[in-house]
């Protein structure tokens, strides 16, 4: 697997909700892991193993995100980049299991490039719709803070 496809979590990645945060850093150190894992021995048995656990983990962070986006009120107050967050979360999950059933272990270019995918959409995902959500939610708390102190 190639070095590039490794990546960290770095401070610009910061939603700037701590729980939010945490996740991301977990996921991306899954992803790595399993490139690392998949490097070391090319099986089906093990892409199944590491796509499996990578899935409930993600499924589990989105579930955390997506009833935050309830409490905040993100559904009505931006119900448009809500619903695209949402359906990003759903297509991810859908990916993961199209990719667990038609995956073959003689083709390791394909773990690799389905590895590459979900590095990719992590990544974009992070720095674009969980940004946003980030901030919606840090102004939430902010103005509720203000509320409690006026
Ligand atoms: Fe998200």
């Amino acid at each position: 697997m190639t070095e590039k496809s490794s990546i960290r979590w770095s401070q610009e990645m910061a939603t700037g909700v701590d729980v939010i945060d945490s996740q991301h850093q977990n996921l991306l150190q899954m992803v790595n892991g399993a490139y690392q894992e998949l490097d070391k021995e090319v099986s089906e048995i093990v892409f199944q193993r590491v796509t499996k656990e990578l899935l409930s983990y993600a499924i589990y962070h989105f579930q955390t995100e997506e009833h935050l986006m309830k409490e905040y009120g993100y559904f009505e107050e931006c119900p448009e980049e809500a619903a695209l967050h949402v359906d990003e979360h759903r297509s991810f999950s859908a990916k993961v299991v199209a990719a667990r059933d038609s995956v073959n272990s003689e083709v390791k270019e394909e773990m690799e490039q389905i590895l590459e995918f979900l590095n990719n959409w992590i990544l974009n995902h992070t720095q674009n719709v969980d940004l946003k959500l980030g901030g919606f939610i840090s102004l939430k708390e902010k103005q509720r803070g203000t509320e409690a102190n006026g």
